[in-house]
């Protein structure tokens, strides 16, 4: 537990969440901020990509969390000490309550990708019936139940989405990216993020980067499909970290209830918050 948020003991200790709150930024860095499940491989791989120009090589050589790294995480600063890429690009699963704080005053680019809390919890539900690490999923519904309190590992997702939303009005080196946009067009969000990133990019290689970054290659790059994990860690044999990768897989495993459940909670907890979501794909 680090501020009444728990976290997976495997990967954090308290002194390296708190050398997160701790760290200095430098302004050239790339920061990846999201709620777990919510399109972190994603954008690690399409950062790298446009970072390289639409070149593959980084992205099939290098796992995505050593050129990509989590900042709360033990092995981060020795991650940082070895490499001497620049920009970082730095990745964090941190909430802005807690993180706001280091970032303050900083220019550093902040990428916070949302995706629908339908779809992350189906998303987190099945990580966890895979991932070793992680308290046992039990049902859906008491699993449900856990997100909708913010009880699970990393803490409640409406505090993380509307904590980082919520400083898009002020904040122009912050980015709102969400999962649905990317997902709807890959190739335009590409593009925004070249831009946001001040790495522009000819047709080229915005087409070289999407190919890389598509779902059925990413599934089969070990850079980023995560089955580099030992099997102790990640039980491949039960399924796979590239799952589906699809916008309203949710319909597959909510009822009606849990459905209309879920979107009370969302209206109670975001009112003062403008965002809408892409539940599915028409
Ligand atoms: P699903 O479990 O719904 O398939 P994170 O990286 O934040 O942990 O998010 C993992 C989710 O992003 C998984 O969702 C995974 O399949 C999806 N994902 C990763 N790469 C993707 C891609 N190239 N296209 C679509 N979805 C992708």
């Amino acid at each position: 537990m680090f501020h009444g948020i728990s976290f997976p003991g495997h990967l954090h200790t308290q002194d390296s969440l708190q050398r997160a709150l701790e760290f200095e930024f430098q302004d050239t860095d790339i920061l990846i901020v999201t709620y777990p499940k919510s399109g972190t491989t994603w954008v690690q791989q399409i950062v790298t990509l446009i970072l390289s120009k639409g070149d593959p090589n980084l992205s099939q050589t290098v796992p995505n969390w050593a050129r990509a790294p989590w900042l709360e995480q033990y092995y981060f600063s020795a991650i940082l000490e070895t490499s001497s890429r620049t920009p970082r690009i730095i990745t964090s699963h941190l909430n802005h309550q807690l993180l706001g704080p280091a970032l303050q005053g900083s220019k550093a680019k902040i990428i916070y990708v949302s995706r629908n809390p339908k779809d992350v919890v189906v998303s987190f539900y099945h990580f966890h019936k895979i991932a070793n690490f992680l308290p046992e999923a039990g049902s859906f519904a008491e699993f449900l139940n856990q997100f909708l309190k913010g009880t699970l590992h990393f803490g409640s997702w409406f505090d993380h989405v509307k904590g980082w939303t919520s400083q898009t009005a002020t904040m122009n080196n912050l980015l709102h990216v969400t999962y649905e946009e990317i997902s709807l067009d890959l190739h335009g969000a590409i593009k925004r993020l070249s831009t946001f990133l001040q790495c522009p990019l000819v047709e080229d290689e915005v087409n070289n980067c999407v190919e890389h970054c598509s779902f059925s290659n990413m599934k089969d790059n070990k850079m980023v499909n995560y089955t580099l994990i030992a099997d102790d860690i990640v039980d491949h044999r039960k399924g796979s970290f590239m799952r589906k990768g699809k916008i309203g897989d949710w319909k597959n495993m909510f009822t009606e209830e849990q459905s209309q459940y879920l979107e009370s909670v969302l209206k109670s907890k975001m009112q003062d918050c403008m965002l809408e979501f892409v539940w599915d794909v028409q």
